[in-house]
């Protein structure tokens, strides 16, 4: 006899974990499989994200941030130290603590929750009596469960770029990127995307030569062009990355370095490294799901195809987070958990796509929410706009961090909130008021009018809200 479910959720990263979590507190019996295994060939809960993605990431971001800065900043607030020392494999054993703190914490939420936590490949058998079936294989070990609904959560994995198999050796994708125990002299990066970006900085603030091959011709596509420009000259004059934009790759030759070959400007070039990080976007996960068998319906891309809910083609089956369309943010993966489990048990919730936050963590951080420029410009939205300067604010400059500034767009008719746009330091925390403010569908005169502790950095936001109406006051 197979255990019996209300909710089947197959994923435990940050959308399926959360969704079983929501759904057991409504009490719906619940169960969720997850196939992750640690480096260590245990079963780790939290997918991606905690495992070898945004937890990961930000650790080391973290501990090289205070590398660079004792090496490079600290002097000028009267500290020296003699005889400092870096230890990558130190720095990377703190990594993997915080990473096994987080993932014991979704086995301990699990069963705080009384959600049953499945280990092994989850896969769709087919429906009988408004019951799906779906198997669980770890190994040889095969179980059955049944659910009235499922949750398709299984995530997404590195896309893969032909002739640059990675061995997580010398070629890398971001489990390995995460792993280095010991600074590499030269580090290639393929994709000046988002990962390339977050961990070339940590390994060039650790002593790396860093260089980024983008195919591109423009930098950060999806950014506000404005915003993308002050990032570029930032993060190549300042932060030391040498970053290459319309370089088309040509092939890779292993032998005692990686020697890429690839064309700039129709100019054949080389480029000679000693690791080297492939980071060109990522492609959902259905591998092992039965999605064919089952007649789950996939797009083009091979992402499962859902409606605005995150129903699939498949009555009570619903696909969330980076398997389905929309960005690949641990955070829109979550609020889709909840919003599902919260439809399965009858409520009504809403999720606006439109004020999910982007966040960078490069230094500076970049962050937005909302539409950019061109976004307004191509649907012919009136707009009016407000930027500030972190230049003069004043924590900035205590923090030694005053660079960067915010832009507000507001609708020229109603000044309701349309986009912000950052780039300064702790964007990644100061973007959470706006995305507030264009939830409840704040105008900028409603910001400007807002107090702002002072002094603090929200205050650059609240000086570009006042300057959308040509009244800030230190600009
Ligand atoms: P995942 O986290 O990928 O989890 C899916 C889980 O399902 C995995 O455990 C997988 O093993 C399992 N699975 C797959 N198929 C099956 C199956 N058939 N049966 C059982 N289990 C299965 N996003 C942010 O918002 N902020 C960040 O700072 C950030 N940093 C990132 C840094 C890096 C290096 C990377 C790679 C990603 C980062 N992301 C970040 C993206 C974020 O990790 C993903 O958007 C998020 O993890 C997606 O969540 P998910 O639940 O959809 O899938
Ligand atoms: P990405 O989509 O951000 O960037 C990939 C880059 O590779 C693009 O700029 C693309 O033009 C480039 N590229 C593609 N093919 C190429 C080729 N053949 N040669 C050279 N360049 C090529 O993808 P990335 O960085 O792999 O990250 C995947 C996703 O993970 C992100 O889109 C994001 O959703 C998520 N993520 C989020 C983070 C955050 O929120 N801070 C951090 C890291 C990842």
């Amino acid at each position: 006899m197979s255990q019996q479910f209300d909710v089947v959720v197959i994923g435990a990263g940050p959308g399926g974990y959360i969704a079983a979590i929501r759904a057991a507190q409504l009490g719906l019996s619940t169960a969720c499989i997850d196939a992750f295994k640690g480096a260590d060939g245990k079963p780790a809960l939290g997918g991606t994200c905690l495992n070898v993605g945004c937890i990961p990431s930000k650790a080391l971001l973290q501990s090289s941030e205070n590398y660079h800065a004792l090496t490079h900043d600290f002097a000028a607030h009267g500290i020296t130290v003699k005889g400092s020392q870096f230890d990558a494999a130190a720095m990377i054993a703190r990594k993997d603590g915080i990473v096994s703190k987080l993932t014991t914490g979704v086995a301990f939420l699990f069963k705080k929750n009384k959600v049953a936590s499945l280990h092994g490949v989850g896969r769709l058998l087919g429906r009988q009596q408004e019951k799906w079936q779906i198997e669980v294989r770890n190994g040889d070990a095969v179980e059955l469960v049944e659910a009235g609904h499922v949750i398709v959560a299984t995530g997404s994995r590195p896309r893969p770029l032909a002739g640059f198999d990675v061995d997580n050796d010398t070629v890398l994708d971001n489990a390995g990127a995460l792993a280095l125990t010991a600074v590499p002299k030269r580090l290639g990066v393929i994709g000046a995307g988002v990962i390339g970006l977050e961990m070339g900085s940590v390994w060039k603030r650790l002593g790396s030569e860093v260089t980024i091959l983008e195919a591109a011709p423009t930098f950060l596509g999806a950014a506000d062009a404005q915003l993308a420009k002050e990032a570029f000259k930032t993060l190549t004059r300042d932060s030391g990355l040498d970053i290459r934009l319309g370089v088309k790759l040509g092939a890779l030759k292993r032998g005692r370095d990686l020697a890429i070959g690839y064309e700039q400007d129709g100019k054949a070039e080389t480029l000679k490294v000693d690791k080297l990080i492939v980071a060109v976007g990522r492609v959902p996960n259905t591998e092992g799901l039965g999605a064919d068998a089952a007649g789950l319906k996939l797009d083009e891309r091979g992402f499962v195809m859902v409606d605005e809910f995150c129903h699939t083609s498949l009555p009570n089956v619903w696909a969330i987070g980076d398997v389905v369309r929309g960005p690949m943010l641990a955070h829109k993966a979550s609020e889709e958990g909840v919003a599902v489990a919260e439809r399965i048990a009858g409520q009504k919730p809403h999720l606006d796509f439109n004020s999910i936050p982007w966040v960078i963590y490069t230094s500076p951080e970049i962050a937005w929410v909302g539409k950019t420029e061109e976004q307004l410009k191509a649907a012919g939205v009136e707009y009016r706009k407000g930027s500030s300067s972190f230049a003069p604010n004043g924590r900035a400059l205590g923090l030694g961090q005053a660079q960067g500034n915010v832009k507000v767009l507001a609708d020229a008719k109603t000044d309701r909130i349309l986009g912000v746009h950052v780039i300064g330091p702790m964007a990644s925390e100061l973007i959470a008021e706006a995305v507030l403010a264009m939830e409840f569908k704040a105008s900028s005169e409603d910001v400007a009018r807002t107090v702002h502790a002072h002094p603090s950095l929200s205050e650059v936001l609240h000086e570009a809200a006042l300057a959308v109406d040509k009244r800030a006051l230190h600009g």
